[in-house]
């Protein structure tokens, strides 16, 4: 979205740069972008390697779906639109966590692979890392956890992911974590060991 206003406005640049903030906190920050079915089990998974790194004494946060559209999404609805402006707000949201030095985990269905390229570019190449939470839609539906799938089978709630607006699979994610075959234990490691791979955290 184009603000009008922008000509008038300038860039302040700050003193303290992001590689001073990974100097002081002893590691690097990237997002954790979470994708999949509602009931995949993204919010599960962001909070259970969110709480890992908390224990590595790094520094993490989660920004999930439900909750961010309480408050600073709360004038969104799901029109491919609204989940667009929702991503894409994620998107800058994160790209400030990450300024920050934060590792910066994010849970949205966005099933639109052009706003998840959207997100990504906003960040440098390696700070993105995309994550398919994959659970296939018979097992999320059985999950169900907020019953809403089932009233989106009765058509009491329209565009819903996976029965009436499409999920378009992420086609290059850097990692794909399978919720129905794998524990959330297991899930959380191949995580973190990707983080240690790739230097993002030491251990
Ligand atoms: S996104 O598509 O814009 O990324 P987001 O992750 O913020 O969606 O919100 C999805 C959550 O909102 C779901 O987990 C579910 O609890 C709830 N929800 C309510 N209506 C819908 C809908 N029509 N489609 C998908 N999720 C919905």
């Amino acid at each position: 979205m184009k603000n009008p206003t922008t000509n008038n406005i300038y860039w302040h640049d700050s003193f303290v740069t992001k590689n001073d903030r990974h100097q002081l906190y002893g590691h690097k920050s990237c997002v954790l972008w979470f994708t999949g079915l509602s009931g995949s089990g993204k919010s599960t998974l962001a909070n259970a390697v969110n709480q890992r790194l908390f224990e590595k004494q790094i520094s993490s946060y989660v920004l999930d779906g439900d909750n961010i559209r309480h408050g600073l999404n709360a004038d969104l609805g799901f029109s491919p639109e609204d989940r667009q402006e929702n991503i894409r707000r994620i998107g800058e949201v994160s790209k400030l966590f990450v300024d920050n030095g934060t590792i910066v985990l994010t849970a949205f269905v966005s099933p639109y692979q052009e706003d998840r390229l959207l997100a990504r570019e906003m960040v440098e190449r390696e700070e993105f890392i995309e994550i398919y939470v994959k659970c296939s839609l018979q097992e999320c539906e059985n999950r169900d956890p907020k019953g809403l799938y089932k009233r989106a089978r009765k058509g009491e709630i329209a565009e819903f992911t996976g029965i009436s607006a499409p999920y378009e699979e992420p086609a290059n994610p850097e990692l794909t974590i399978c919720t129905d075959e794998t524990s959330i234990e297991a899930s959380v490691e191949q995580i973190v060991d990707y983080l240690v791979e790739k230097q993002i955290i030491l251990f």
